[in-house]
């Protein structure tokens, strides 16, 4: 079966951005479904990096057709500076880009609410990226959002974005006392970014489609991690959309029948941006050693991600919930300098000890992590080319991970060059 699916297994930044850069070598379609300008795909080729937030990486090889799927929320403005910035880079956007016309666009009005809504929550809140994710779902799902085909109207948007407007107004002033937008201004830019973006948009569906009719090789690139989908994450601790396996057929109108396999990539430890519960989160000291190592910095928003060690019970759910067959495990070399490595096995709450992942987010708050202790290997492995040549301890480490987890790692990262990968 021609396509694969590619999902992260914890909550996001496991290095997806990398790997399908490595798998888009042998396909023909890289196709995104879900989330939006939220996301951050870090990609280094001979020491030039490139962070792709809404382009698919694949645009980064010539000759592949890159599609963002209906289930994209689109920033237009976020989308023409991601595209004039890899123009002048030298690459390539023209006809290897299509959009469709179902995803739904994002408005000021939407970061606007999303920035008021996180202020309004305090301690409570989420700790979105701000890009006004949420609020564009929201009104996906309201049916009140405004899609690219209705963009591509210019009678039919006039009067959606009035509709929209007068909504949103008066929330944004009686709700959180701000000032509101104008239409006439947000229809002229609007109307400007039509112009930019016409050329790209498409019935996507139809292409994929008929991509995988002719054997193409079609891979679905998502974004976020498993912990961070609407339905199987740490609610509300989430981003609104369906960044799990499922996600790909919704966000693209491809069918569950189509769908080959599911690689699931994992780093070698833990990390979260944002608010919510971390189980295996560190202590300071390791916290610090580690996210410099790591360089854990959100690629979009630049915030320092919380680290922690492997917790085997939310990549466990995440291999279930995505039916992932295969891991990828990455950054490995981070742990090159710790003495000691902890994989989470259980959490205990309440006096009882649990195995699997669990729906609770007042117990994910408080469950106690139980761990297995394993030796580190105290060398430096980024410049390692085969696995044989792995320290012994880092060997005994992914063997472990595989075995708790019950699956096969397919590939190991060890630094951010598309050449520093194990195939194994
Ligand atoms: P939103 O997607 O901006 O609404 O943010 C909701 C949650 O998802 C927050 O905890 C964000 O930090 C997190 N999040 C969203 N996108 C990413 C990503 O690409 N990587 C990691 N975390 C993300």
């Amino acid at each position: 079966m021609p396509s694969t699916v590619v999902i992260g297994g914890q909550w996001g930044d496991e290095g997806k951005g990398k790997i399908i850069d490595i798998l888009s070598r042998k396909s023909d379609y890289i196709v995104r479904y879900q989330g939006g300008n939220n996301a951050g795909h870090t990609v280094v080729i001979g020491g030039e990096q490139f962070i792709l937030h809404l382009v698919p990486s694949g645009i980064l090889h010539k000759g592949k057709v890159c599609v963002i799927g209906n289930g994209v929320v689109v920033n237009p403005e976020a989308l023409i500076v991601e595209i004039e910035n890899l123009k002048k880079r030298g690459i390539k956007v023209s006809s290897n880009l299509f959009v469709s016309e179902g995803a739904h666009l994002i408005f000021p009005y939407h970061w606007t609410i999303d920035q008021l809504r996180e202020k309004a929550k305090g301690k409570g809140k989420i700790g979105t990226t701000k890009r006004g994710i949420g609020p564009c779902y929201i009104d996906k799902v309201g049916r009140s959002g405004i899609r690219i085909a209705d963009l591509m109207d210019d009678k039919l948007f006039r009067v959606k974005l009035k509709d929209n407007l007068n909504e949103k107004n008066r929330i944004l002033r009686k709700a959180y006392g701000s000032k509101g937008y104008s239409f006439e201004q947000m229809y002229k830019k609007y109307c400007t970014y039509r112009q930019k973006i016409r050329k790209y948009v498409a019935n996507t569906t139809l292409i994929v489609n008929k991509a995988l009719d002719e054997g193409k090789q079609v891979l679905f690139e998502g974004a976020q991690g498993t912990l961070l989908d609407v339905d199987f994450g740490t609610y509300p601790y989430v981003t609104s959309s369906n960044s799990t396996a499922g996600g790909a057929c919704i966000g693209t109108g491809v069918s569950p029948a189509r769908i080959g396999k599911v690689i699931g990539v994992v780093k070698a430890y833990t990390t979260r941006v944002g608010e919510g519960p971390f189980p295996t989160e560190f202590s300071d000291r390791l916290m610090n050693i580690v996210r410099n190592k790591g360089k854990e910095f959100g690629a979009t928003t630049g915030r320092p991600r919380r680290c922690g060690w492997f917790d085997a019970l939310i990549v466990r759910h995440s291999i279930l919930v995505n039916g992932i067959k295969e891991i990828v495990v990455t950054k490995l070399d981070v742990l090159d300098d710790l003495k000691r490595i902890k994989i989470c096995t259980g959490y205990r709450y309440r006096g009882k000890v649990h195995r699997t992942f669990p729906a609770n987010i007042e117990m994910l708050f408080r469950a106690k992590p139980i761990y297995e202790e394993l030796p580190g290997w105290e060398r430096d492995t980024s410049g390692i080319t085969s696995y044989n040549r792995l320290p012994k301890n880092a060997k005994h480490y992914l063997k472990r991970l595989s075995t708790i987890l019950d699956v096969k790692i397919k590939m190991v990262s060890l630094g951010a060059d598309r050449k520093q990968v194990l195939n194994l």
